[in-house]
């Protein structure tokens, strides 16, 4: 059997453990540096499979990439060797759309493959293609790749049909050099997004509203280079606070935002957790066994739909039936299965899941299918009786940093076996 997790569960776990910078953060911050020809310096960028995608992206395009001695990550496109993000690339990540914003920014074209369907649905980006049509870019689709051309983008008012957290993040790099203001309403209020912003404003670009719904770009003809530190992952800390909930221990994660993590911390305490913010310090004291609640998932400040899998997994052990609805991706229980082999009771009806609480999960042998639902296995196999083996880690790697180091550190008896 490939790489995976073998995780002894009943544990409760304790402790202290810091979170790592937002791989959310990570990704636009590093795409951002196409936007001038200057060095742009990214402090504490996390160590993830997605990382390393974007790094190899940018290298395609003619980034210069170095880790300082300081654990800086210092990139540098001096100048745009490529404008095109290739299938192989993008189709294991479909962030790497957050190229093309930049691209036709700084080099007047751009060839993105357009991303395919993922795990958690069809995922298009179509919001992304009509904000940067509306800033005078050509658009055309052939052969799976779309190309953006423009001589110059020109300021526009963009109101996109959804909430779209990678599409503001393209349309807001994209006004940075456009000429003109750009008004981008219905825009996403993720953490993520003003972590962006602060980076261009930073490198001279001129934003304001960044984190509300409406976000004015006044464009500049260029932009220098910056320093900048990520700010922290607030699912990894939500991730880390339901592991102390789901075991009944007692932790604390150091080194967040506790104002980007509200509704997952009011959630855990209608679950039943103990939960104190002290700082960047939030302490989870967990239930006996949880109470049952209900979830619906919705754009920041709602209740991220990046932590719908792992609230899950503490609901299934709750002494009662919960409901909950996603309703931002069309196929996001792909963990419902797994959990259910268990011993969970879930029941899922299109994007709503009825969740009848049992007295404990079983070990099992499960495999992970992205993201966030490997997350919730690896949470249920915490809380499981027996020995639980969770197989394709490499969807756990792609968003987590050691994650079964910081569980270790806080007596999970978890182990990664090659
Ligand atoms: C970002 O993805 C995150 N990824 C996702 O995190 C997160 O789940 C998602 O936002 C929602 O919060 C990054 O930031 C790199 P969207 P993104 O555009 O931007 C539809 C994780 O686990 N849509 O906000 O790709 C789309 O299909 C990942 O860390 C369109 O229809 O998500 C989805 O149903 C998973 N057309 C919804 O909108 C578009 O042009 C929200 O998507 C764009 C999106």
């Amino acid at each position: 059997m490939p790489t995976h997790l073998v995780i002894e569960g009943g544990v409760p776990l304790g402790g202290e453990v810091a979170v790592s910078a937002a791989k959310n953060a990570a990704l636009p911050a590093l795409a951002a540096a196409l936007l001038t020809a200057e060095p742009v310096t990214l402090d504490n960028v996390p160590l993830l499979a997605d990382v390393t995608t974007i790094r190899a992206l940018l290298a395609r395009l003619g980034a210069e990439l170095a880790d300082e001695s300081d654990g800086s990550t210092r990139v540098r496109v001096a100048s745009v060797a490529s404008p095109e993000a290739p299938y192989e690339l993008v189709s294991t990540m479909r962030a790497s759309v957050l190229v093309l914003g930049p691209l036709v920014a700084r080099a007047g074209v751009a060839r993105v493959a357009l991303p395919g369907g993922c795990a958690i649905g069809p995922r298009p980006v179509d919001q992304h293609l009509k904000g940067l049509q509306k800033l005078g870019a050509d658009i055309t689709i052939t052969n799976g790749y779309v190309e953006a051309r423009a001589s110059r983008l020109k300021g526009a008012r963009i109101t996109t049909d959804l909430v779209t957290v990678t599409g503001t993040e393209n349309l807001m790099m994209a006004a940075a050099l456009a000429e003109g203001t750009t008004v981008l309403e219905n825009a996403a209020r993720e953490p993520e997004v003003g972590d962006l912003a602060r980076l261009l404003i930073a490198m001279g670009a001129r934003i304001e509203g960044a984190g509300t719904e409406r976000i004015e770009i006044e464009g500049v003809p260029e932009l220098s280079g910056a320093r900048h530190r990520i700010i922290p992952d607030r699912i990894e800390a939500g991730t880390l606070l339901v592991a102390g909930a789901i075991t009944g221990g007692d932790v604390t994660v150091v080194g967040v935002s506790p104002r980007d993590l509200t509704a997952t911390l009011a959630k855990l305490e209608e679950c039943g957790a103990g939960i104190t913010v002290e700082g960047d310090r939030v302490r989870c004291q967990g239930p006996a066994r949880p109470q049952p609640a209900d979830v619906i998932t919705s754009p920041f400040p709602g209740f991220p739909t990046d932590m719908q899998a792992q609230i899950m997994a503490l609901l299934g052990l709750a002494d009662g039936v919960s409901k909950i609805t996603e309703t931002i991706f069309e196929n996001r229980f792909m963990h419902v299965a797994e959990l259910c082999r268990m011993g969970a009771r879930i029941e899922t009806d299109g994007s709503t899941a009825v969740v009848r609480g049992v007295p404990s999960y079983q070990g099992a042998q499960v495999m992970a299918t992205d993201l966030r639902a490997s997350a919730s296995l690896v949470l249920a196999g915490l809380a499981a009786r027996g020995t639980t083996e969770v197989a394709r880690v490499y969807h756990l790697d792609r968003g987590y940093e050691r994650l079964e180091t910081k569980l270790q550190r806080l007596g999970a008896r978890i182990t990664r076996v090659a």
